[in-house]
């Protein structure tokens, strides 16, 4: 089988990016007879009078080619008679740094264009940031347009001299120079007669060569399992892809997170049996114990994989929407699935100066190094050491849109000696004896809504009705337990983070929790119902319309809030995202309380013994 080398491309619209692959392409006659015919034909009436366009091959999108611009990761196949490649072309502008994340990520090597007339410019240090932030140690600066220049060496020399400063500032692994010009083929395919002082390797013969992985990476076992294979019941076999090293039959292998450790019974590569599977292979292991395992889990040898809760990592964020200190996600990492907190933005790297600047949000395209919690231990490892098992992606729990990518830099020690408690006096003993199921009824809605005055009432009925409760409401909470927070979106996540977690414990108590918070924003209350258990969880919108609440202003506080006496003011200046999914809504405009009470009461009981 041959190598496969995989890597990136990144250049700005005019640096030569699409041409120098197109020539690659053409010289290394890795071309169809049909595609060479239409080339030659295009050509004709192209841009470059008659001359074979080269980039028209690669510029397939059509909206690129109607830009002049490339606007997606595009993934090109090609083998010579020594490797496989796979290259990844992203594009140059700032707008689209998610894209060249992305290919990144994949790369092993990224080789990026410079235009030789212009020397260094500030996109060929956002270009290198990016691919060396996403794991690249390979770069190949491709010095192009050198027939613009004569040939000239000096003007290499020059280009090269910054391009080793550049590399030291970011302290890139790998580097090399090579004169090129990609529209006439000088050391693209074929070493330049016009550039004879230039005696290294030409472009595809470097690509062709050089050494991606240090070897010593990588080594022992590793397969995150992301299937349970189950025929029938004399069959049972763990499928995935095995991301490094080897295992054969009768090795040992530990299950993680569990650490169980059980013997290889047999090996399947395809539907045959084999002795052997390494790295790359899709396999189906059996072992000679029965241990539990499932997709998510992780089966290996010899390695030091991290089974704790907390890492640091660079993440690069692409939603619209801010990221803000404290708000939880899902994340994939690997095969498995978990419920993730940004527990700290450390800081956020400023890609075309280098500096690192603290900041409260962290906005779309924007790099950043942030320190994450997950809700269970989860096995992970760093990026450098495990590409498959080191990188991740974080999911809106809202949306389902993919809100960042990220690579795990390292672990953080602080809960690695936690371990859950198992206690005997379980919820489910303390409920009956309580005789009720404890839920958590989650008001939200707008400050003077009605929803404090509608919670007291709720559980006064709930109390005659012989029930045991507990009433948080904001103001009181923010008196005590939140008194150290504020009203900017991150103090509002904390708060709601923790009456989310209160309420679980009084849950667990056997208690039925009322809250009443504003929770103004969709993803707080989306975590709050996954600490709480969905289940358990009854949300009730009090929709009362702004104009109704500011016309009460019991408080008085709208109105200080118009006159800027208040910043942050739900409704006037911070948003309330609208709930989409509340188990039930109520309106107080224009209704008395008992209405509104019998309303809930009937909905509440018609929810619990759902
Ligand atoms: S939440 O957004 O974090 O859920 P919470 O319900 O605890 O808010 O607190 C809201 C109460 O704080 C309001 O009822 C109001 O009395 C008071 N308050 C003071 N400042 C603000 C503000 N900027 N925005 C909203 N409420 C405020």
């Amino acid at each position: 089988m041959k190598e496969l080398l995989k890597f990136v491309t990144c250049g700005s619209v005019d640096d030569g990016k699409s041409t120098l692959i197109g020539h690659l392409l053409y010289d290394a006659k890795l071309l169809y007879t049909d595609q060479k015919q239409a080339l030659e034909l295009e050509s004709k009436i192209g841009s470059r009078e008659g001359e074979l366009d080269y980039s028209l091959l690669l510029d397939g999108l059509m909206a690129e080619r109607e830009q002049g611009i490339t606007i997606d990761v595009a993934y090109r196949y090609f083998s010579t008679d020594k490797r496989s490649f796979i290259v990844a072309d992203a594009p140059g502008h700032e707008e689209y740094t998610r894209n060249m994340a992305v290919g990144a990520s994949f790369a092993r090597l990224a080789v990026i264009l410079v235009d030789v007339t212009q020397g260094i410019l500030l996109q060929t240090r956002r270009h290198a940031t990016i691919c060396a932030l996403f794991g690249i140690c390979n770069f190949v600066f491709v010095l192009n347009k050198m027939d613009l220049v004569n040939y000239s060496q000096d003007a290499f020399d020059k280009a090269q001299d910054e391009i080793r400063k550049l590399s030291s500032d970011l302290g890139l692994e790998q580097v090399i120079c090579i004169p090129v010009s990609a529209t006439e083929g000088d050391n693209v395919v074929y070493p330049s007669e016009n550039m004879k002082w230039y005696t290294n390797q030409p472009l595809l013969e470097y690509l062709e060569c050089v050494k991606t992985e240090n070897g010593t990476e990588e080594e022992g076992f590793v397969m995150p399992v992301q299937r349970v294979c189950r025929p029938n019941h004399t069959f049972r076999g763990f499928q995935g892809t095995v991301i490094s090293g080897k295992i054969a039959v009768g090795d040992s292998i530990t299950v993680l997170p569990s650490g169980e450790i059980s013997g290889v019974q047999a090996l399947l590569c395809a539907d045959k049996r084999v002795q052997q599977v390494k790295a790359g292979q899709a396999a189906t292991i059996q072992l000679e114990k029965e241990i539990d395992v499932s997709r998510g889990c992780v089966l290996a040898n010899k390695t030091e994989l991290k089974r704790t809760n907390m890492f640091n990592a660079n993440i690069l964020w692409m939603d619209e929407q801010a990221l803000v200190q404290g708000r939880t996600f899902l994340m994939k990492l690997g095969t498995k699935t978990v419920s993730a907190v940004v527990m700290a933005i450390q800081y956020k790297l400023d890609i075309n100066t280098g500096k690192q600047l603290r900041v409260q949000k962290v906005c779309k395209n924007e790099i950043a190094v942030c320190d994450f919690v997950l809700s269970e231990k989860t096995v992970f490892s760093s990026f450098k050491a495990h590409r498959a098992l080191g990188r991740f992606i974080l999911i809106d729990r809202f949306n389902n849109m993919t809100s960042a990518c990220g690579i795990i830099n390292h672990h953080l020690r602080c809960s690695e000696n936690l371990t859950w408690q198992k206690l005997d006096i379980t919820r489910e003993l303390r409920a009956e004896k309580m005789q009720q199921k404890p839920v958590t009824i989650w008001f939200t809605g707008l400050s003077g809504s009605g929803k404090s005055t509608l919670a007291n009432e709720l559980e006064k009925a709930l109390n005659m009705d012989g029930k045991y409760s507990m009433l948080l409401d904001g103001d009181n909470v923010r008196m005590g337990l939140s008194k150290d927070l504020g009203f900017e979106e991150k103090d509002r996540i904390e708060n709601i983070r923790r009456i989310a977690e209160v309420s679980k414990l009084m849950n667990d108590a056997g208690l039925i929790v009322i809250t009443s918070f504003i929770s103004p924003y969709h993803n707080d209350r989306q975590n709050a119902r996954a600490v709480i258990g969905t289940e358990n969880f009854i949300e009730v919108y009090v929709n009362t319309p702004l104009e109704v609440c500011e016309e009460r202003d019991v408080k008085g506080l709208y109105q200080k809030a118009r006159n800027g006496e208040i910043p942050n003011f739900t409704g006037i200046s911070s948003p309330f995202e609208m709930p989409k999914n509340a188990e039930i809504t109520i309106d107080t405009t224009n209704r008395s309380i008992e209405a509104c009470i019998r309303q809930l009461l009937d909905e509440l009981q018609k929810q619990i013994n759902k």
